[in-house]
């Protein structure tokens, strides 16, 4: 099995709230990461594709098409937009890097059809990086 990964960074604005809490008990969670307004972060995806390599092509998926299917299914949905509003595959979702995480994989599992989608890690700031291998 061959691991291959296209990485791809984008920036965006979010607001980590459950609206099934209070204001004080979202602050209690959430701390500075619930101010009313957002605030935003310079994020970097990884996306792995598994698989064996073809015989004629010498590839698990070819990296300019993944770099294709990243950028059009997630990248120019997510680049420079507020997560909590204008992203539809984020709607009802707290932004938190875990589901956003999560969320890239259910958009990109049916896309990728060389090879088989392995895991999403995002790193959300220089210091905290999730991982999504689904199920
Ligand atoms: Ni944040």
């Amino acid at each position: 099995m061959v691991y291959v990964t296209r990485r791809a960074t984008f920036s965006a604005a979010h607001r980590l709230y459950n609206p099934e809490l209070s204001d004080s008990e979202n602050d209690a969670i959430y701390d500075k990461c619930s101010n009313k307004h957002g605030h935003g972060h310079n994020y970097i995806v990884e996306v792995t594709v598994a698989g064996e390599p073809r015989v004629e092509t010498g590839y698990v998926i070819d990296l300019k098409k993944l770099k294709e299917i990243v950028g059009r299914e997630i990248i120019d949905k997510v680049d420079h937009k507020h997560l909590n509003i204008d992203v539809e595959f984020m709607q009802g979702i707290i932004p938190t890097a875990e589901n956003i995480a999560k969320a890239f994989w259910k958009v990109l599992y049916q896309k990728i059809t060389e090879g088989t989608l392995y895991s999403i890690r995002l790193h959300e700031t220089e210091n905290n990086v999730v991982e999504y291998r689904g199920e």
